[in-house]
């Protein structure tokens, strides 16, 4: 695994979260990635006034991989308003998974930590290909 530069990876999650959209709840979320060609991909949560329709800064960032080129997560951070870091929720751990490399890193309130730590037994592409068989 190459070296990762967290700190130019949380200076990118917080200018992301500084373009969060989040009047309900007021508290911005931003996250960055480091993708497997070595760019940076970012997100921000955008909500809605439908409450339910709120989009998590992870769905942004996952988006924009796919509109930048695709590729691979390698490591991934998420900070709030306070830019301290925080743990993407139950969901966006699932949508991250698929778009990971094999023990993805991410930086966690308790340290650096895989994919494979924060989501066990993941769900994945795999069980439906297995199922089709
Ligand atoms: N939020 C995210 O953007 N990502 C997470 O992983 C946790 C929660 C957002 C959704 C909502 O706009 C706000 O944080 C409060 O839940």
């Amino acid at each position: 695994m190459t070296d990762i530069d967290w700190d130019e990876l949380r200076a990118a999650a917080t200018e992301a979260m500084h373009r969060a959209y989040a009047p309900y709840s007021r508290y911005k979320v931003g996250a960055a990635a480091l993708v497997s060609d070595g760019r940076i991909v970012q997100g921000c949560n955008v909500e809605n006034a439908s409450y339910g329709v709120t989009l998590c800064a992870e769905c942004g960032l996952v988006s924009e991989l796919h509109m930048s080129g695709g590729g691979q997560l390698v490591a991934f951070v998420c900070v709030n308003n306070d830019g301290h870091t925080i743990m993407p929720c139950g969901r966006c751990r699932q949508l991250l998974f698929e778009h990971a490399v094999p023990g993805m890193l991410l930086e966690t309130v308790s340290g650096i930590r895989t994919i494979d730590e924060v989501l066990p037994d993941a769900f994945g592409p795999r069980d439906l290909e297995e199922a089709a068989r």
